[in-house]
């Protein structure tokens, strides 16, 4: 084995999924506790020593409790190298979200046993099962009073459709919780066992027939309740199939509590096991193997001004295949040009560590001029490929805006079209005229409450927002097309992106059909492929 395939073949790459406050944050800390790549967790959120979650670092998100900004952390845990893809959690965030999830190989979902799945849950789902994703179920905050596990299980199916395998069982929940059952290795990991650090727990092996040794773990109630709940689910629920697991239709469940640091171990073992090394990604109808020689990565998420001491943009690439070398010649396949990826770094939250080489599965930030954008694809030169871009989802909410002061133009232009390029926001304005006022688009509405304080805090312009009543936008596919005469409803409005598109946007579907129904050839599509 070279040392390229035994370095590619120990990488995982996951991306961590869920509902505001399920605890994902808490759960990614413990991760990297357990790695050791962090001494103390910050989650103890609103206590006078409080220390923010590592992955929170915008002012912003700190104000408001919420994680807009995805983050990137890698550690190591048990010879494998483990880089987890941090998304925010927030609604109005998804479209970092979706993209975030393009760059990972499988997903960890983190539902709260009191609530199940939940809105954003169900939203991110539905991406990961687009893409066949493997999904890892954590279903945390089990020393709290708790749903029937069953019942949980049984949404997971019905809602999702996909087979569900609890790896381990929950024994009672609240103050009740006494721990969990190992179903394969048919031993219980006890609750009462656990000490609040980073301790190895140990597990006690237990014949489920061994009725004196169970009451003695557990108690005679809770020994009764197991093993009929073992016993039913060993004879209804899934066998558990690795091939399913791995083409996301079989998901594999696990009961904890992040907080108390107890079914932490047990699914990094079991998720390791697995889950596969970096996956082999579509360059046209051909596919790149990870363990190629040649490096090749693409781009799915710009940031502007990570760190107010840098002033800068970061690039973040997930590496598909090969070695990134520091220094090494290659090509940006979208410029027709070639490149060096300038001081290439990983990313610990908001701590950057300059790296010299990185392998497949790998996820780098690349200081950027400003000459990405989503969905790039840098290669070496000996060997080009170009990976399917990124979807861009179309807006949901639009806005004017210009700048208070007019002298500030430059800053306000500069800062718009650099939040634009991240992927944050669309920007558009009326034909015919300048960037005095442009149009943004946005998925979530959050979105212009950060646009607004990012201009503020990072570019220094203030800006008059107002509102517009659109919510549906077309671009129109007919090239040449006089827009001024086509038949629309006065509430329907002609806008451009800046690549000069001409494009619709509409208070309703039922615009869309009358400009359909009243230019005939009219087409027209909700999303740009150019
Ligand atoms: P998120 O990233 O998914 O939004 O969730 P986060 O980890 O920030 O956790 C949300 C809250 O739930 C936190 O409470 C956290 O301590 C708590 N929590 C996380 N895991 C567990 C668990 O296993 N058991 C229990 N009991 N609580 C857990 P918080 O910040 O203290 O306060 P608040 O946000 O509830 O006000």
């Amino acid at each position: 084995m070279t040392e390229l395939q035994r370095e590619i073949g120990r990488r995982r790459t996951f991306a961590i999924i869920s509902h505001p406050d399920a605890g994902k944050t808490t759960l990614t800390e413990k991760f990297l506790l357990y790695g050791g790549a962090i001494q103390t967790a910050g989650s103890v959120k609103g206590k006078a020593t409080a220390k923010h979650a590592v992955s929170d670092w915008m002012d912003l998100e700190k104000q408001r409790g919420i994680s807009i900004t995805s983050s990137v952390m890698q550690f190591e845990y048990d010879g494998y190298c483990i880089n987890i893809l941090d998304t925010p959690g927030h609604q109005d965030f998804s479209e970092d979200t979706y993209r975030t999830l393009m760059a990972a190989d499988s997903v960890v979902m983190v539902i709260d046993a009191a609530k199940g799945i939940e809105a954003q849950t169900r939203k991110l789902f539905k991406v990961c099962a687009r893409r066949h994703i493997p999904i890892f179920t954590f279903i945390n905050k089990l020393d709290r009073e708790a749903r029937d596990p069953f019942e949980l299980l049984d949404e997971l199916e019905k809602e999702f459709g996909i087979g569900t395998y609890p790896v381990n069982w929950p024994i009672g929940c609240g103050v009740e919780f006494k721990g969990v059952f190992d179903r394969d290795k048919r031993e219980i990991l006890s609750f009462s066992d656990m000490h609040k650090g980073m301790n190895k727990i140990k597990p006690t092996p237990c014949d489920i027939t061994d009725i004196e040794k169970m009451d003695e773990l557990i108690g005679p109630y809770q020994r009764a309740e197991l093993v009929d709940q073992i016993e039913l689910l060993d004879g209804a629920s899934y066998e558990f199939d690795l091939e399913k697991v791995r083409c996301g239709e079989l998901s594999p469940v696990f009961f904890g509590s992040a907080l108390m640091n107890f079914g932490i171990e047990v699914f990094l073992e079991n998720f390791l096991k697995m889950t596969t090394s970096p996956l082999p990604r579509m360059s046209g109808d051909q596919e790149v193997s990870p363990f190629d020689e040649e490096f090749s990565a693409f781009a799915f998420k710009i940031q502007a001004n990570m760190n107010k001491n840098h002033r800068d943009r970061i690039t973040f690439f997930r590496i598909c295949s090969g070695k990134f070398e520091r220094g090494a010649d290659y090509f940006h396949v979208q410029a027709g040009k070639p490149v060096r990826l300038s001081q290439p770094q990983q990313m610990m939250a908001e701590e950057r560590q300059i790296i010299n080489e990185a392998y497949a599965g790998d996820i780098i930030g690349v200081f950027d001029p400003g000459i990405y954008s989503i969905g790039d694809t840098v290669c070496s030169a000996k060997k080009k490929v170009q990976f399917e871009g990124i979807p861009t989802f179309a807006p949901e909410h639009f806005s004017m805006i210009e700048q208070k002061d007019s002298l500030k133009r430059k800053q306000f232009v500069k800062g718009v079209e650099q939040i634009a390029q991240e992927g944050a926001i669309q920007i558009f304005h009326e034909p015919n005229t300048g960037m005095e006022r442009v149009i943004v688009g946005v998925v979530g509405v959050l979105q212009f409450e950060v646009l607004e304080y990012r201009l503020k805090n990072e570019y220094n312009v203030d800006v008059i927002r107002n509102d517009l009543p659109y919510s549906y936008i077309r671009w129109i596919k007919n090239k040449g097309i006089d827009v001024k005469k086509l038949n629309l409803t006065s509430d329907t409005k002609w806008v451009q992106d800046f690549k000069g598109n001409n494009i619709l946007i509409f208070t309703s579907e039922w615009n869309i059909n009358w400009a359909l129904e009243k230019n005939e050839g009219l087409i027209l599509e909700d999303f740009s492929k150019d």
